[in-house]
C-alpha cells in the first residue's frame, strides 16, 4: 500500500532549540496513530509544520504521493491534509450547523455563494444534519456555540475537520479540557472515524492512547524516539525515561 501522508527529514528550530529534529513519518489509509510525549516536546509544532501553518527550516511533506512543502495550508486542506487544534477555535456566536456548513461550503468551493442561504440548499442541510447526528450534536445544531459544553464544542471541532472529507485526519489533544464525564462521548466519536481514513491523535491520556491507537509514536526533544505497537512502546527503555515510565509500571507492563 502507498502511504497517504509522508513527512521527511522535517527541521525547526525556535532561536537556536531544535524544536523538530529530522522528523520522518509515513502513514498509511486507515492508520490509528497516537503520538505522544512530555509537554514541549514538539508535538503541536510537528502538526503547525506538517500543515503548513508554520514553515520548516528543512524537510518535505507528501500527501498522496504529492510534494506539497510549499502548498499553503488552504490547498493542503483542499487536498485532504485536515487538523484540529489544541485549543478550541469555534466562532462563538454561529451554531454548529453554521460551522459545519461552512466547511460543506469550503470543500466543495463554494463559499463565493451567499452563506446565509445554505438553510435553504437541501444538499447542504442534509449533509449537515447527517454530520451533526453522528456526533451525537444534532439537537444542538442551532444554538449558539458559546451555549453548549466544552465537550459538545469538541465534538463539533470533529465534525468540521469531518465534513471536509480528510484523507489524513491530525487531532491535537482532541479530548483536553472535557470533563470525565464527557470524554467517553470524544472517544466513541473517534472509534466511528472512517474505516480508511488515516488518523494521527495527539494525547496525553495513556488510557485513551491504548483504547485507540494500532501505532504509537513518541516524540521527546523534538525528536522520534520509538515508532511501533502499543504493546512495544510501554517496554522500550528510552520511553519509559523520558515519558511513560510511571504509567508503564502502573499498569501496562506485560
Ligand atoms: N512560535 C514559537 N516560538 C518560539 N518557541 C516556540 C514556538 N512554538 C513553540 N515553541 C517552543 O517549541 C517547543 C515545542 O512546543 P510544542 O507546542 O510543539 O510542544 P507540545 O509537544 O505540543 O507540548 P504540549 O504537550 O504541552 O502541548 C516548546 O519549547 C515551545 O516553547
Ligand atoms: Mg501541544
Amino acid at each position: 500500500m502507498n502511504a497517504v501522508f509522508e513527512v521527511s527529514n522535517l527541521k525547526k528550530s525556535f532561536g537556536g532549540l531544535a524544536v523538530t529534529n529530522d522528523v520522518s513519518i509515513s502513514m498509511y489509509p486507515g492508520d490509528r496513530v497516537a503520538l505522544i510525549g512530555p509537554n514541549g516536546a514538539g508535538k503541536t509544532t510537528f502538526v503547525n509544520l506538517v500543515t503548513g501553518n508554520l514553515a520548516p527550516d528543512s524537510g518535505d511533506v507528501r500527501l498522496g504521493g504529492e510534494t506539497v512543502t510549499r502548498v499553503d495550508a488552504a490547498g493542503r486542506v483542499k487536498r485532504g491534509l485536515v487538523r484540529s487544534f489544541q485549543v478550541t477555535r469555534l466562532f462563538q456566536d454561529m451554531t454548529p450547523a453554521e460551522h459545519v456548513a461552512l466547511a460543506i461550503l469550503q470543500r466543495d468551493g463554494r463559499t463565493g455563494r451567499m452563506f446565509g442561504n445554505f438553510l435553504l440548499m437541501p444538499g447542504v442541510m442534509d449533509e449537515v444534519t447527517g454530520m451533526l447526528h453522528t456526533l451525537g450534536l444534532e439537537n444542538l445544531m442551532h444554538r449558539k456555540v458559546n451555549e453548549i459544553a466544552y465537550g459538545q464544542q469538541r465534538l463539533l471541532e470533529i465534525a468540521v475537520a469531518l465534513a471536509l472529507k480528510p484523507k489524513v485526519l491530525l487531532l491535537d489533544e482532541p479530548a483536553a479540557g472535557v470533563p470525565q464525564s464527557d470524554t467517553g462521548r470524544i472517544e466513541q466519536a473517534l472509534a466511528d472515524l472512517p474505516a480508511d481514513l488515516a488518523v494521527l491523535m495527539i494525547e496525553h491520556d495513556m488510557d485513551l492512547v491504548f483504547r485507540f491507537a494500532k501505532r504509537v509514536i513518541v516524540l521527546a526533544a523534538g525528536a522520534i524516539i520509538f515508532d511501533g505497537s502499543p504493546a512495544d512502546v510501554t517496554r522500550d527503555a528510552r520511553v519509559r525515561e523520558a515519558y511513560l515510565g510511571s504509567y508503564a509500571n502502573a499498569s501496562h507492563v506485560a
